[in-house]
């Protein structure tokens, strides 16, 4: 078996539990129930055998990490393994104590998502009311000292308001602004049709971005959507190449939106994670390019685009081993070409709060 190289982030999903419902989460649509998550002592072992692995980064996200109770513990466990630590969080629940206990623990720094530049669009998508508890948490970020990122998810409900976003994240003190066109995966592919924009949307709030990046510090992060300009997005950074992802439960999955795929995903109730990242069956499954089919396999950018998404080829052809259909030089490409022409229809919330 080739050596293979560590990686680099984590994303640890702490609990699917959150306050919020947004309509283009890409959690699993088959949530996992709090009894089920892992320990304290599990995540913090987990996150030790994370920093011997070489992970130098990790996202503390979920649903809403801070409805895990021990969220300190496990920032002191990152903190002491020498990983880098982003909360990524709704900002409900966020106090001044909890966040000065969070910063004692070693936390670095804070992504908090944002729906809608103003309270009403912004609670339409998230099924509640969160909007002035967002306002506050940005100011006790800010205020604690540390750096704030933005987080908004993009899609026609949002998508005209990108102008007023940006505005929003200076105004809250945000030091970046991650604009995220939707990726459809879990609630989001189940919401696709309503979430979908319009290509004039897309080109008309991508010239807003360029603009604001002449004149504002702030660092302005454009995740471009793939469903539009025929090419395949370098997903993952290729599979197995440079992150992993821990669900609430103990799996470990190569990307995010895994949970849908028919793999048998390892656990780090049974595995270590450096078996899991080097070995695993999992892992090793389209790691590379031995895997690829035609057209990718003598194409030029299989290096650079690693063959698009496995997620996307999966949800569109029913076989994670395709070409993404985002490529026009796939074979399944009028997959994709169809959907993109249809937008239309209404959202569903996402179910499942903890109580
Ligand atoms: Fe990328 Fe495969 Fe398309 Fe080539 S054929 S551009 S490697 S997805
Ligand atoms: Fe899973 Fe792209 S989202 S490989």
């Amino acid at each position: 078996m080739a050596a293979v190289n560590p990686p680099w982030a984590m994303l640890a999903e702490l609990t699917h539990g959150c306050p919020l419902r947004c309509p283009y989460c890409s959690n699993p649509t088959e949530l996992t129930r709090p009894s089920q998550e892992l320990t304290t002592e599990q995540w913090v072992t987990v996150l030790a055998q994370a920093g011997e692995l070489g992970v130098a980064h990790v996202h503390l996200s979920g649903g809403e990490p801070l409805l895990r109770r021990d969220l300190t513990e496990i920032v002191a466990g990152a903190s002491r393994a020498g990983i880098y630590a982003q909360l990524v969080t709704s900002g409900l629940g966020l106090t001044r104590g909890r966040l000065a206990d969070l910063t004692a623990a070693g936390l670095p720094s804070v992504q908090l998502s944002v729906q809608g530049a103003d309270a009403a669009s912004a609670e339409l998508i998230a099924g509640r009311r969160s909007f002035a508890a967002k306002r506050r948490a940005a100011a006790l970020i800010r205020d604690a000292g540390l750096p704030l990122g933005l987080n908004v998810v993009l899609h026609r409900h949002n998508l005209d308001a990108v102008d007023a976003l940006i505005r929003l994240g200076i105004a809250w003190g945000a030091v970046r602004i991650e604009l995220a066109n939707t990726q459809f995966y879990g609630w989001g592919l189940a919401n696709r049709a309503a979430l979908l924009p319009t290509r004039a949307q897309l080109a008309h709030a991508q010239e807003v971005v360029e603009r604001w990046r002449e004149r504002t510090d702030t660092e302005l992060v454009w995740v471009v959507p793939d469903y539009f300009d025929g090419t395949a997005k370098p997903c993952m950074g290729g599979w197995g190449a440079i992150s992993l992802t821990v669900a609430p439960d103990g799996r470990v999955l190569p990307c995010p939106a895994a949970y849908a795929l028919p793999l048998d995903l390892p656990n780090v109730r049974e595995h270590s994670l450096d078996w899991i990242w080097s070995r695993s069956p999992a892992f090793q499954a389209y790691r590379g390019t031995d895997w690829m089919p035609e057209p990718c396999r003598s194409c030029s950018r299989k290096e650079t685009d690693f063959g698009g998404c496995r997620c996307q080829a999966f949800a569109l052809t029913g076989d994670a081993g395709r070409t993404d259909p985002a490529c026009a030089l796939s074979p399944d490409h009028h997959l994709i070409t169809d959907i993109a022409a249809r937008p239309g229809g209404d959202f569903v919330h996402r179910e499942f709060t903890r109580g």
